[in-house]
Formats: structure tokens, C-alpha cells, sequence
């Protein structure tokens, strides 16, 4: 089961063009992650498959690094994007921190980064607007960074666990700044009707309260405005009311020693699969200077950023294999074997992922459906897609799902989860592709039923 499978020929992302937005490319006429093929891959170890290019997730993290590497600033990636361990872990190594939601997410971050790393605890922040005790006092445990708390209710929370267990906790209250970013409704969160934050507002009266509670270091401010949003003109504006806070506050006496941005920076998830135009780098720095411009006025303060989708998104695409072609009136229906519990952002945010077929397609062009087996219309990767054909048993590979692809998958239609294979091209001499999860299997899914 744990062969690796080795790349045969060609160099890696980062020796190749350090722009390339994506690790996905054909040789000959087979498509690739970073040299290996993802039919060998398929063989090895089935489909519906998701394969990571760990190269491509080191150089996206590491254009955050660099981007911010002029200041004082921590680059917390949000584990929800994707939090298999084997990726938590390949971040842990590189310096991150993390921006978790739950106690299992934090549990994740402890594990991928084990003693070896153990310094990354010490660089979480808990965002999330409904933290239960549990998780609190296992964060506080932990000695995380910095709770990003939503409520004055949950600051009550947090001051009596930090009592309970004699620890102080750092907080930053996370800010809604009612700044409009043009995206998907479900993922848009800074406006004043959402369930995100307190007003901003609310909030100097509230670091006021905070201040008499002895348990309670009022160490920040934060703000998400929300996800996938293409331009940075919303950050900087989000970020310059908090700014504007922040100067308030520490004239009131608070020490404010941390900004936290949130995460958001979008993708193209539109860009031609074969000739890709996305400037990952050249975005980075324009958010970079953007929310740095923001934030010039606050002198010593510690910027924290939480991106996700910008890390992992197109480090990322899921295998799967065509069952049957079949023609229903005039549309022609491609069902695959994965499925939108593999993966439900089409189905959800009516997302747009590109589809390439593994072999380069030789045959004309036709506009298909490619859909999953599931019991439902919503169930679809692509509608009238304009793809070379391709015929039952063949691979293709629907691009960009290396974030919220299998950290929101499902078992629904009691069908077993994907298994995950990241392929490596690090060292030269040991570039190759390994099991990071394997499928699971039907005994696993029902394990914990009671008859
Ligand atoms: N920080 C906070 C507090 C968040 O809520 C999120 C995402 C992030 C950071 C990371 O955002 P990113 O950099 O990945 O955009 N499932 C949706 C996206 C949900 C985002 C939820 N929050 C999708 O597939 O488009």
C-alpha cells in the first residue's frame, strides 16, 4: 500500500516557472502532478482520488512569508481550507501558525506538528463564532496565541475558564466592519447583517468591560471579511477601521500589540488550466502592500494573516474516473465516480472548477455534464462544458480542489471518503508521491452505529 510512485521525468515547481499556478501539467499526453502521473497514481491507489503537490503548497505559503517578511507579522494558515495532518504538518515545518475553528482542529495542529514543532501551538489563533468550554480550556491548555472572540458573551466564557485554570488569555475581539467584498453571498462576512464579530462600533465599550477582568489581556484586534475575494481594495478598508480602533483603544490605555487581517485572499478558479495567466506572486504582494499601507499608522504591532484557499486551492485536484457516458435528449451526461460529497463547492456556491482529462484529448470538443452518481441534480462538477471527449474508464482530474474539496466531504449516499496522495518533489533524488490518507472503507464508516 505505501510504494511510492516516482516522478520519471521534468523538474519541480520551483525550479520550473516559479508563476506557474498550478502543478498540474501533461507530458506527452499525460497529465501530471509535478512529474508524476496520475494515471500510475490512479492504478496504485484508486479513485476518486485528491493529489497535492507539496512544492505548490511550500511556494504559496511561502510567497505570505515573503511578502511579509518586512515586518513583524505571523502567517496563520486556516486549517478548515484543508487539515490533513501530512499537510499540517509539511506547514508546521515551514514556520506556520494556524488559524483553527474547533477543538478538533486544534487537536490536528497538535498532532501534524508533534514535539518537533510543538513551538507551532504557541501560534494558533481560535477564531469561530460559537466556542464551546471544551474547546476553550483546551486551547488555554495549549497556550495558544490569541483568541479572536465574537461575542461579549463569549469573552464572559473566556475570562471565567482562564480563572478556572489560572492562566490569563490573550483576546482580540473580532471587529465586523460593515465593508462590502464582492463575493459568493455564503462566504461574504464583514457586513453589519452578518453573524460574524460585534459592530465595530460596540467595541470600544467592550475592551472597556474586558479591561477589569484581571484574567482577560486585551492583546488585539481582528477582522475576516470573508472568502475568495479577488480584489485587496476591501482588506485595506476593513483593516483601516481596524485601525482606526486600535488607535482609540490604546488611548484608552489598552496595550493593542496584535492585528489579526483574516484570510480571504481569492483564486481565479476560471484561469485556462493549460496556459495559466494567475500572478499567485505578484498577488500576494499587492495584498501585502495594501494591508501594510493600513496598518502604517499603528507603529509596533504584530500583523497576523489567515489565508487558506490561496495556500491550498490549486495545490490540489481530485481524480476520478469516468463510469458512463450516456445521452439523455440533447445533453450528453460524463458520470464520474466522485461525487459532490467528494467534493460540493459546485453544488453549494454554484462554484466553477476546470476539468482536464488525464489523457490529452484527441477527439473534437463536446458540451457535456460531468456529474457524480449521487441521488441528486445538485450533484454536478460542470454544466455544459466544452471538453475534448472522453469515454467510460478513462481519468480526468477537476482542478483546483486542494481547499474545501476533502475538508468538506461527506459520507453522503453512504459512499467512503477519497483517499489523499501528496506528491513531493523536494528532494531530487526523492521525488515521489505518497499515501497521506487512505480510503476509507465501508466498516469504518458504520463503526460508530449502534444496532
Ligand atoms: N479566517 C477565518 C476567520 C475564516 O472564517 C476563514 C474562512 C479563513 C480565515 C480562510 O479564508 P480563505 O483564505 O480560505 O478564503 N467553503 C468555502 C469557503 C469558506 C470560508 C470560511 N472561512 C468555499 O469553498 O469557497
Amino acid at each position: 500500500m505505501n510504494v511510492r510512485i516516482r516522478r520519471t521525468t521534468g523538474k519541480g515547481a520551483a525550479a520550473r516557472d516559479a508563476v506557474a499556478a498550478r502543478p498540474f501539467h501533461y507530458r506527452g499526453r499525460g497529465l501530471c502532478c509535478d512529474g508524476v502521473s496520475l494515471e500510475e497514481l490512479a492504478t496504485e491507489y484508486g479513485t476518486p482520488l485528491y493529489v497535492y503537490s507539496a512544492e505548490q503548497i511550500r511556494y504559496r505559503f511561502g510567497l505570505f512569508q515573503a511578502a511579509f517578511a518586512g515586518r513583524e507579522a505571523t502567517v496563520c494558515y486556516a486549517v478548515k481550507a484543508n487539515s490533513s495532518l501530512a499537510i499540517l504538518r509539511l506547514l508546521a515545518e515551514l514556520g506556520a501558525g494556524f488559524d483553527i475553528v474547533s477543538g478538533g482542529e486544534l487537536e490536528r495542529v497538535r498532532r501534524a506538528s508533534g514535539q518537533k514543532n510543538k513551538a507551532a501551538l504557541g501560534r494558533v489563533v481560535f477564531s469561530g463564532a460559537g466556542k464551546q468550554e471544551w474547546e476553550i480550556d483546551a486551547a488555554l491548555k495549549a497556550g495558544i496565541l490569541l483568541f479572536n472572540v465574537e461575542s461579549e458573551a463569549e469573552l464572559e466564557l473566556l475570562a471565567a475558564r482562564a480563572e478556572a485554570l489560572g492562566v490569563r488569555a490573550r483576546f482580540a475581539l473580532r471587529v465586523n466592519p460593515d465593508v462590502f467584498a464582492e463575493t459568493h453571498p455564503y462566504i461574504s462576512t464583514g457586513l453589519g447583517s452578518h453573524k460574524f464579530g460585534v459592530e465595530i462600533g460596540n467595541a470600544r465599550a467592550i475592551y472597556g468591560r474586558a479591561a477589569r477582568r484581571k484574567w482577560l489581556d486585551a492583546a488585539g484586534v481582528s477582522v475576516h471579511i470573508g472568502s475568495q475575494i479577488r480584489a485587496v481594495g476591501p482588506f485595506a478598508k476593513a483593516l483601516e477601521r481596524v485601525a482606526g480602533l486600535v488607535e482609540e483603544l490604546r488611548s484608552d490605555g489598552h496595550e493593542i500589540r496584535y492585528v489579526d487581517a483574516g484570510g480571504g485572499l481569492g483564486i481565479d478558479y476560471n484561469d485556462s488550466p493549460t496556459e495559466p495567466k494567475f500572478d499567485a506572486a505578484g498577488k500576494v504582494r499587492e495584498y501585502a502592500v495594501a494591508l501594510g499601507k493600513a496598518a502604517a499608522g499603528l507603529g509596533a504591532v504584530h500583523l497576523l494573516v489567515e489565508p487558506g484557499r490561496f495556500v491550498a486551492a490549486q495545490a490540489g485536484g481530485l481524480l476520478t474516473r469516468v463510469v458512463v457516458v450516456k445521452k439523455n435528449g440533447a445533453k450528453t451526461f460524463v458520470i464520474v465516480d466522485a461525487a459532490m460529497n467528494d467534493l460540493i463547492r459546485p453544488a453549494l456556491y454554484q462554484a466553477h472548477h476546470e476539468i482536464l482529462p488525464v489523457v490529452k484529448g484527441r477527439g473534437a470538443s463536446a458540451k457535456v455534464d460531468v456529474v457524480g452518481p449521487v441521488c441528486e441534480s445538485g450533484d454536478f462538477f460542470a454544466h455544459d462544458r466544452k471538453m475534448p471527449r472522453v469515454k467510460a474508464g478513462e481519468l480526468v482530474l477537476v482542478l483546483d480542489a486542494g481547499a474545501y474539496g476533502m475538508s468538506e466531504s461527506s459520507n453522503y449516499n453512504t459512499r467512503a471518503r477519497a483517499a489523499e496522495v501528496l506528491v513531493d518533489g523536494a528532494g531530487d533524488g526523492d521525488a515521489g508521491a505518497r499515501l497521506i490518507r487512505r480510503r476509507e472503507t465501508l466498516r469504518e464508516l458504520m463503526a460508530a452505529e449502534i444496532l
